[in-house]
Parts: C-alpha cells; sequence; structure tokens
C-alpha cells in the first residue's frame, strides 16, 4: 500500500478524479470494514478542506457513529431526522448549502454550514450506511461531489 495519496488538481474536479482510483484502490485491498472505512475517511478528509468526514452505520434501525475524521460528533441519529436519517430514509444523496435552512439539521459542530450526505447500499441495495462529510463554509458541495462521492462510496459494496 503506497503511503501517501497523490491528489493535485486546479479544481475540485480534478482532484477526485487523482483520488478515485487511489480510494478505490484502498477500499479493494481490504477485508475488514472498520479498517476499509476509517483508511477511506482519511484519504477523503486530507484531500479537502472539510470540517468532518465519516460513516454512520444502520445499526438496531439507527445510525450509529463509525469511522470519522474531524470533531467528536453525535453518535446516534434516528431514521428520517437530521440530514443523515433524511438520506437514508430517502434512499438518495441530499446536499445542503445552507444547514440552517434544513428543518431538523443535526448540528454536531456549530461551525458547519454546509453539508453532503451519501446513502451507502451493500449487495442487496440496502441502505446500510451513510458518508457524512461537512464543511465551514456554505454551499461547498455540489453535483461533482454527489458524483465522486457515490462512485467511491459504491467501492465498500463487499464489505458491507
Ligand atoms: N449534521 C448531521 C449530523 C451529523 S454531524 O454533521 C457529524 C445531520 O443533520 O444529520
Amino acid at each position: 500500500m503506497a503511503e501517501h495519496l497523490i491528489v493535485h488538481g486546479a479544481d475540485k474536479q480534478e482532484r477526485y478524479q487523482t483520488l478515485l482510483p487511489q480510494a478505490l484502490a484502498l477500499i479493494e485491498s481490504e477485508t475488514d470494514q472498520i479498517a476499509a472505512l476509517a483508511n477511506l475517511c482519511a484519504a477523503l478528509h486530507s484531500s479537502f478542506d472539510w470540517l468532518w468526514t465519516g460513516f454512520y452505520l444502520v445499526k438496531d434501525k439507527q445510525l450509529v457513529l463509525g469511522p470519522f475524521q474531524g470533531p467528536i460528533a453525535c453518535t446516534r441519529i434516528p431514521f428520517g431526522k437530521g440530514v443523515c436519517g433524511s438520506a437514508w430514509q430517502a434512499g438518495a444523496t441530499l446536499v445542503v448549502e445552507d444547514v440552517d435552512a434544513f428543518p431538523g439539521h443535526i448540528a454536531c459542530s456549530s461551525s458547519a454550514r454546509s453539508e453532503i450526505v451519501v446513502p451507502v447500499r451493500n449487495a442487496d441495495g440496502e441502505v446500510v450506511a451513510v458518508l457524512d462529510v461537512d464543511s465551514s463554509e456554505l454551499a461547498s458541495f455540489d453535483a461533482v461531489d454527489a458524483e465522486y462521492l457515490e462512485r467511491i462510496t459504491a467501492g465498500l459494496t463487499h464489505l458491507l
């Protein structure tokens, strides 16, 4: 395994393009779920200027905090609650430009301003986790983030 990721580019699309094969290689080369999720969080978080990057895993009909990078966070989120629980319920990626304008947003950090949550599915198509990314700036996330984060998390299927 490479010791360092090489991520570069003039804009975030180029950065994602250089990160994508390396992130997928990190995941494919590991069979332990926690190990792979932890390294993927580190790879994503260190490649961008984000506030918080992490996974919540579906356990006992709620989302429970998994591997993450950033400040300490809420440990449990009910189905349909907050951005994470809403993305789980909808089974679709949610991009929130202003978290204060999202009804029911759960503020784990008062510094969070925008957020993206990507549902992660197992081989049966069930949502078994979500990837949550927070930014301290408004409108940090868009369709480019959704596309690449969905492509990267699709590589997790064999672990879930
Ligand atoms: N803001 C999320 C909660 C998780 S923290 O951002 C890490 C939400 O509304 O679901």
